[in-house]
């Protein structure tokens, strides 16, 4: 069985000085915790300083995106071989931020995907419906074809997580409620199952959109939550501490 994985995604914040600030303090608030899974993705630009000083600690180096190819002429981007040269185990692909901002279709998804995996990284591939689809019904028929765009010709589930973030609780305070996640993920655990079989047990679905400590235990004893995907709430060291300790959380 695997451990339950609870990622830090700082998006687009902090400063070197202020990623290793954070550490300093978070670093010795969890350095206890071995039944789970810590992660951080900060900014490619921070992402060798970090990597360098969660060395040898419980916390795994994350990214937030990796382009599909590994060198040439692609202006701005950053390749999986660079990643995994600077220790990143896990990669996130296509972020609802990715897919809206910067136009990130599922076949570019799926390339990324691929490109990560072949150099032997995991992705955190994060799927989700908009406000609008879910008013008009759409849920599930947007998470279907997310998942099996986004896997298409993948058949490496050791290599895979899924986070699923409602875009409409994506720093808006608004949570899902605990029988929408736990819906959805049933729902994902059986497209999966649908994919790769008994193997699709080794996949982890983690919950995305506006966890903080005060809802984080009721999160994660939601039935088929194996982790949590944290924005806003991650940037705080004390804060993203209780998260990990949701037990002890309020
Ligand atoms: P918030 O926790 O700020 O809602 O962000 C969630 C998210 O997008 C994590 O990837």
């Amino acid at each position: 069985m695997f451990k339950k994985f609870i990622v830090a995604n700082w998006k687009m914040h902090k400063t070197i000085k202020e990623a290793l600030l954070f550490l300093e303090q978070f670093i010795p608030l969890v350095k206890d915790v071995d039944d789970r899974e810590i992660g951080i993705a900060p900014t490619f630009l921070c992402i060798e300083s970090v990597g360098k000083a969660i060395k040898n600690t419980n916390i795994k180096l994350c990214a937030q995106n990796a382009f599909y190819k590994n060198e040439g002429a692609y202006t701005g981007e950053i390749s999986p071989s660079m990643l995994k040269d600077c220790g990143v185990e896990y990669v996130i692909i296509g972020h609802s931020e990715r897919r809206k901002y910067f136009f990130e279709s599922d076949e570019i998804i799926n390339k990324k995907i691929r490109a990560c995996i072949k150099e032997e990284m995991k992705v955190i591939f994060c799927i989700g419906e908009t406000l609008e689809e879910r008013q008009n019904n759409k849920t599930f028929d947007i998470l279907k074809s997310q998942i099996i765009m986004g896997l298409k010709d993948i058949d490496m589930p050791d290599f895979i997580n899924i986070a699923y973030e409602p875009v409409w609780a994506i720093g808006t305070g608004v949570v899902a409620t605990e029988s929408q996640i736990k819906e959805a993920h049933i729902f994902i655990k059986e497209q999966i199952k649908n994919l790769y079989g008994d193997s699709a047990d080794k996949i982890r679905v983690l919950y995305g959109g506006s966890v903080t400590p005060e809802n984080i235990k009721s999160i994660m004893t939601t039935e088929n939550v194996d982790g949590v995907l944290v924005g806003g709430a991650s940037l705080d060291a004390l804060k993203f501490s209780k998260i990990v300790k949701y037990e002890k959380s309020i």
